[in-house]
């Protein structure tokens, strides 16, 4: 059961949504449930958006025991709104979980907390075409200790946050550093898991590319760094020859929601896909024998990401003449269409609100 705890005070909402940006403006409420060994998940509630009180010693802080996840609400051109995929969120989210020694939850308590979260919120959901509430679930480890094992407790939280494009030259191709250097994660480690570790490792190489005049960088496998593993915030395809291909899921990179929908979008359409393993080289030895005919990134946030520029090595190739390529704007159009209802969903992806 998800009690509600209502609040009179409530924020002025953005007035220019062409100006929303990512991540920046939350909402009125959010979702908390909690976590102790004696009652389980237990607490859960809609209520006002508020600073958490956490004591300096816990364990998230120290040790980054923590998980989250990123799903969008749309809104209709009719004013009603949907949700794209949701389950699937709750499932990863699950899997996050084991691998960080996190108590499972249940995903139908966690849909039923959303769905009552954004039926409060309903106003939040822009309007603007391309704008959607963003929805971030996560779980935060809380035991007050320093000594390292699994936390006792946890704060189980989703909010809200209406957003524009994540870059913010919106569809324009994004410039990508292939890094040589630093590596995300390794298989056995939790590359496969969506925990701020993974994010915090990034960071660095981020900033470094971004002074080389890039956008993101594209991670390499641990092992060998011959391997195209995933950008962090998206996950990576390219056309090749006529053929859609995507790192296989091999452990240390995420089983991406937005990923497998355009795997099945392409498949429908029939666009030959493939996920294999991807040596970088193969893709520049592609591009000399100008069989690499588009490149680009996959996720919640950042939809499908066209890449015009790709750098390894000192080696810098423009792909499709850095404009956005054929295959790459049906994908982006046909999963949109989905993901706003201009379009009919025949894989059952939708849940109307
Ligand atoms: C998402 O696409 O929801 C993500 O989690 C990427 C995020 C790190 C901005």
């Amino acid at each position: 059961m998800v009690n509600f705890i209502k609040t009179d005070t409530l924020k002025q909402k953005p007035t220019d949504e062409s100006k929303l940006g990512f991540g920046r403006i939350f909402t009125d409420y959010m979702f908390t449930m909690r976590y102790s060994p004696e009652e389980g998940w237990h607490d859960a509630v809609v209520e006002p958006y508020h600073a958490f009180e956490m004591d300096p010693a816990a364990m998230v802080l120290h040790y980054g025991q923590t998980i989250f996840e990123g799903l969008k609400c749309y809104r209709r051109e009719d004013g009603g709104l949907q949700l794209f995929r949701p389950r699937d969120n709750f499932a990863r989210m699950n899997i996050s979980a084991e691998r960080l020694s996190i108590p499972q939850f249940d995903a139908d308590l966690a849909l039923e907390g959303l769905l009552k979260l954004l039926d409060v919120e309903r106003d939040w959901v822009p309007h603007q075409k391309d704008t959607s509430l963003y929805i971030r679930p996560f779980i935060i480890a809380t035991d007050p200790y320093v000594g390292v094992r699994a936390s006792n407790s946890y704060i189980f939280c989703i909010i809200l946050s209406p957003v524009g494009a994540y870059y913010a030259h919106g569809l324009s191709p994004v410039g990508i550093y292939v890094e040589d250097n630093y590596v995300r994660a390794v298989r056995g480690g939790f590359g496969f898991a969506k925990t701020a570790g993974n994010y915090a490792a990034s960071l660095k190489a981020g900033e470094e590319a971004k002074k080389k005049g890039f956008d993101q960088v594209l991670w390499l496998d641990g092992v060998d760094r011959k391997y195209v593993e995933e950008v962090g915030s998206m996950n990576m395809m390219f056309v090749v020859d006529g053929v859609l291909k995507t790192p296989a899921l091999n452990g240390s990179i995420l089983a991406g929601i937005t990923r497998d929908s355009i795997l099945k979008l392409a498949e429908k359409d029939g666009i030959k896909t493939s996920e294999e393993r991807i040596a970088i080289a193969d893709i520049f030895a592609a591009a000399d024998e100008g069989k690499l005919d588009e490149a680009f990134g996959t996720g919640t946030a950042a939809v499908v990401s066209p890449v015009g520029e790709l750098c390894w090595e000192g080696r810098k190739i423009t792909v499709s003449s850095g404009e956005i390529g054929p295959i790459t704007a049906k994908m982006y159009n046909q999963l949109t269409d989905i993901q706003w209802g201009r379009a009919e969903d025949p894989f059952g992806w939708i849940m109307k609100l």
